[in-house]
């Protein structure tokens, strides 16, 4: 069977869609051979992916949920991640990122919604390989509120609440104000909660803020740093936390919170990935 398919494919033009579907076939049918899949199995998973298509819209991207929660939106930022030369580790883009977030000025807050929250200052520094600073790059945060939601989850949240660009200075130096964000369980009403509850995980990420840093000639870096003090630090359930993204919100004693971190950015292509939801 396997060879027939591989026949049958063996015309496409592009070469490199060649290559991944024929090793894609390979898998998946050495995957069937393996657990002798069943006639319902089969049945039973494509109708889970029919649901996930159901279950995506203006609101949720339940097809980027399920590469999550299978560690492959992970495995591929890591695959195409220079750790070994000094980039700082990347981290999976999730379902939230909205494009065109409001351009700020330096220091000042992303936090639109007078609601509360732990006041948090955020700062650190750009720099290349050679530890210089980038000037101008764009440092693009968006992070979930006090109550664990993304502004395009909640209703109750003004628009673009808890996101925004911010420009490095000539030394590189970037800083903003928000509020301490918290863990929070992945979206678990579709089909992905579904096989969630089956494997007897728990829905949580850690508290992180995303960023995506961008600047014409450096490879986009987009990543996420972690509350180290988050009790699911050692358990998140898109499997995004290295030890390197791990950060120290450190409290100032008078209900404040600051963290630091400096990322540091290589040479490549300014790419802007496509929204996961529109
Ligand atoms: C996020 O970090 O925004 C996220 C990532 C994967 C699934 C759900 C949310
Ligand atoms: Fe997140």
């Amino acid at each position: 069977m396997t060879a027939i398919v591989h026949r049958a494919m063996s015309r496409t033009n592009d070469p490199r869609l060649r290559e991944i579907m024929a090793s894609l076939v390979d898998h998946l049918h050495a995957f069937a051979r393996e657990v002798k899949l069943t006639e319902a199995e089969w049945e039973a998973g494509v109708d889970f992916l029919v649901r996930v298509g159901q279950a995506s819209g203006a609101t949720k991207n339940e097809a980027m949920l399920l590469s999550d929660l299978l560690g492959l939106s992970t495995l591929v930022v890591l695959l195409n991640n220079e750790q070994g030369r000094g980039e700082t580790d990347a981290a999976l883009l999730g379902p939230f990122w909205r494009n065109h977030s409001p351009e700020c000025k330096p220091g000042e807050s992303i936090a639109r919604d007078p609601g509360g929250g732990e006041p948090l200052t955020v700062s650190g520094h750009v720099k290349d390989l050679e530890g210089k600073p980038i000037a101008g790059a764009v440092v693009d945060v968006w992070q979930a509120s006090p109550v664990g939601l993304y502004e395009n989850q909640d209703e109750k949240q003004p628009d673009h609440n808890l996101r925004g660009r911010f420009e490095t200075d000539s030394q590189g130096h970037f800083h903003f104000r928000t509020v301490r964000p918290k863990g929070y369980p992945i979206p678990v009403d579709g089909p992905c909660g579904e096989l969630v509850r089956a494997q007897g995980r728990h829905p949580y990420r850690p508290a992180h803020l995303h960023f995506m840093l961008t600047k014409e000639g450096y490879k986009t870096l987009v990543t996420q740093v972690f509350a180290d003090d988050d009790e699911s630090i050692e358990s998140d359930v898109v499997f995004g936390v290295t030890p390197a993204l791990s950060g120290h919100f450190e409290a100032d004693g008078a209900g404040s919170w600051k963290l630091d971190y400096d990322f540091v950015m290589q040479p490549g292509e300014r790419r802007i990935p496509r929204a996961p939801i529109p």
